[in-house]
């Protein structure tokens, strides 16, 4: 039946019977196709039936699957509605143009609902103006470090109120949506400063803030995603009265600021075309608003071409550092506007630009910082475009100081190696670091203060700072503090200990962590617990943990170990290697980013639940 179904959906015939059914006909089909889709073939017939939707129009598409999504339970029905009216048109052109079995189909599939294996990487041959040279990275200059603070995921809610209910049933709480939400009608009100089930009042940002002046950095790096995780109810306006808030707070407390582009900071959110896109969906808005604001935050000319697509390159100031801050969301699995027939290899030429601007950086002997909002080794990736990047990484690796990366709201890191085969602390060549949230969904709000070599711009140390607010009504003001330091609590667990503050953490040193890791369990454990600064800590034993050192040793996503575990794809890795579907994993905005593609995944764990009940 199921063949059928995906032979009528590739039929010339097929609009023509699609026709003769309603929209309730069409909303218990594509519901017994969600129960039905077991294996990537059966989600095949469920892409196909979708396809037949949308071939019906637009408002009819939004219309079956809004029907399906309150059938399913997945969302309360106002949440439904206005995530599909949101997302609903780039939802419509990708399906139109989706071929099922195609490469992007099964993508489709691994990304959105983990029913099909990851396709294998298509090769893309990457070209360079010159061949690699023989240097090397260099030496550590002996010069005092400079400090520079890297935060990242501030997600403030400008609608939080204090005194309302922190225990909804929405993606975020601390609103007053019912009455019996409001403040003084609910016996769990939120405090003044924040709460684990809320995107952050703009007080505590201006805490945080201030936190950050105190330190007084030489300059400071944003990983971005402004915007709060009410998805279901964000537009233009309010993403702009965000951008507004968080980038003027830069401003008025923060010298020299260099930024990169959210996933979040447009609305609908994730959803950022390349330039082969008819331009009437590119959010040429969020574009100019956020590059205006960057100008404002560093005075740097070149940083006004992020108006063209969030990219840019800008020299710091009366250094050798060049800073490179790129749009990763052409390369993110909730993009739908990603997955065209085939699928780009270089959407809007960025790696051909980036290629360009690290060329300039060696012919100048500059040294590079890549900032950018999505890790290329993490599962929200696509693996293709992870692969290329890194090819990238490698020809210019003497040049790249660092990489810098946000999203995941953890702390983390992930290394490249020239071979991947043979990951090992002399192949390793390139370090990103995973900067956690401010949003305290996810663990206590957290900053990260960097010692930076002010010659070679190479990271000798960094210290985490938290706030703690795991009481769930905190009352007063946070404080900030260090909450534990690269090399006192990494660089002494090695043998030899690396303490010294003249050296570099190298790609190799974070290599020798991870063998520090396999080697003693209290150093995984560690990490693993500082990855939530201690909030919720998931159990990590076994394969669980060989999976998650694989995942540190994966900035090419193919090699991260990572396996789509069928119904699921977008809660937190509990470390098995293997994503979990469980009516937990949706209750934390970080893990289910919210939006039109989880919502996907969360219909189709409800059809799985219903197909067992047998329904
Ligand atoms: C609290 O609930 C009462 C009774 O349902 C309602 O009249 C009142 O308006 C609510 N308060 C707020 C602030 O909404
Ligand atoms: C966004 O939503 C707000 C609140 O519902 C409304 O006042 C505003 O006009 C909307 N803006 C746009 C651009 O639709
Ligand atoms: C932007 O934010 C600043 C500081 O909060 C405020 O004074 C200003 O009115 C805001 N501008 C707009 C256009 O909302
Ligand atoms: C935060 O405070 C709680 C409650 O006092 C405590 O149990 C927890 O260990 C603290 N977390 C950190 C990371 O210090
Ligand atoms: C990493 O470990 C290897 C093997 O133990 C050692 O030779 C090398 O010096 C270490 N490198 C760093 C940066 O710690």
């Amino acid at each position: 039946m199921k063949l059928a179904v995906l032979l009528i959906a590739l039929a010339p015939a097929a609009t023509t019977a699609a026709q003769h059914k309603s929209a309730d006909d069409w909303i218990t089909t594509i519901w017994d196709d969600f129960k039905n889709a077991v294996d990537c073939f059966s989600c095949q017939a469920l892409l196909g039936g979708l396809k037949l939707v949308s071939g019906l129009g637009e408002s009819f598409m939004e219309d079956v699957i809004t029907g399906v999504c309150s059938i399913s339970g997945a969302e309360d029905s106002d949440v439904c509605a206005g995530v599909i009216a949101n997302e609903g048109p780039a939802v419509y052109y990708s399906l139109k143009n989706l071929k099922p079995g195609s490469h992007t189909a099964k993508t489709f599939c691994a990304s959105l609902v983990g029913l099909c294996e990851f396709p294998k990487v298509r090769p893309y041959e990457i070209s360079f103006p010159s061949p690699k040279p023989p240097t090397t990275r260099p030496l550590p200059s002996d010069k005092a470090p400079i400090k520079v603070v890297h935060f990242s995921d501030t997600h403030v809610d400008l609608s939080y109120e204090e005194g309302s209910n922190y225990d909804c049933s929405k993606p975020i709480c601390c609103r007053a949506y019912t009455e019996k939400d409001a403040p003084g009608n609910t016996t769990s009100p939120c405090g003044p400063w924040g709460n684990s089930k809320c995107d952050p009042p703009h007080r505590l940002q201006e805490s945080m803030m201030a936190a950050i002046a105190d330190i007084d950095p030489a300059f400071s790096i944003y990983t971005g995603d402004v915007v709060a995780h009410d998805v279901w109810l964000v537009n233009q306006t309010e993403v702009l009265q965000d951008l507004n808030a968080t980038y003027s707070s830069l401003e008025n407390n923060l010298g020299l600021v260099y930024a990169a582009l959210g996933n979040h900071d447009a609305a609908p959110l994730n959803l950022f075309p390349s330039n082969k896109i008819p331009s009437e969906y590119n959010p040429q808005w969020a574009y100019d608003a956020l590059a205006e604001d960057w100008l404002t935050l560093t005075g740097i000319p070149s940083v006004q071409k992020a108006s063209e697509y969030g990219s840019y390159s800008a020299v710091h100031p009366d250094s050798k550092l060049r800073i490179i801050s790129y749009n990763s969301i052409f390369y993110y699995k909730y993009n739908f506007f990603s997955y065209t027939e085939p699928m780009e290899f270089d959407p809007n030429n960025q790696l051909g630009w980036l290629i360009a601007q690290l060329q300039e950086a060696e012919d100048a002997k500059q040294r590079v910082w890549l900032i950018s909002h999505i890790p290329t080794g993490n599962s929200d990736h696509f693996r293709d475009h992870s692969h290329y990047f890194d090819q990238i990484i490698q020809r210019y690796d003497a040049t790249i100081a660092a990489l810098f990366f946000g999203h995941t709201h953890t702390d983390e890191f992930q290394v490249s190696y020239s071979d991947y085969k043979d990951r090992n602390w002399d192949t390793a060549t390139a370090m990103g670091y995973v900067a956690p949230s401010m949003t305290p969904t996810s663990g206590p709000p957290s900053f990260r203060v960097y010692e930076i070599d002010p010659v070679t711009f190479g990271v000798m140390d960094f210290t985490q700072y938290i706030a703690n607010i795991t009481d769930p009504s905190l009352q007063t003001e946070p404080e900030w503090k260090p909450y534990y330091s690269a090399k006192a609590d990494y660089g002494s667990k090695l043998s030899p200990a690396v303490k010294d503050a003249g050296v570099e953490l190298t790609p190799a040193f974070w290599h020798n962590v991870t063998v520090a890791m396999e080697k003693d369990t209290t150093v995984f454990q560690d990490f693993w617990s500082r990855r939530t600064r201690g909030f919720k800590v998931p159990a990590c034993t076994g394969d669980c943990i060989s999976n998650e050192i694989c995942a540190l040793r994966g900035a090419d996503a193919q090699y991260s170990c990572y396996k789509q575990a069928p119904g699921f794809s977008f809660e937190k890795r509990d470390g098995s290697g293997v994503s979990h579907l469980s009516e937990e994993s949706f209750q934390q905005p970080e893990c289910n980013h919210a939006g039109m593609a989880p919502l996907f995944a969360k219909i189709s764990h409800r059809a799985k639940l219903a197909r067992e009940r047998g329904e």
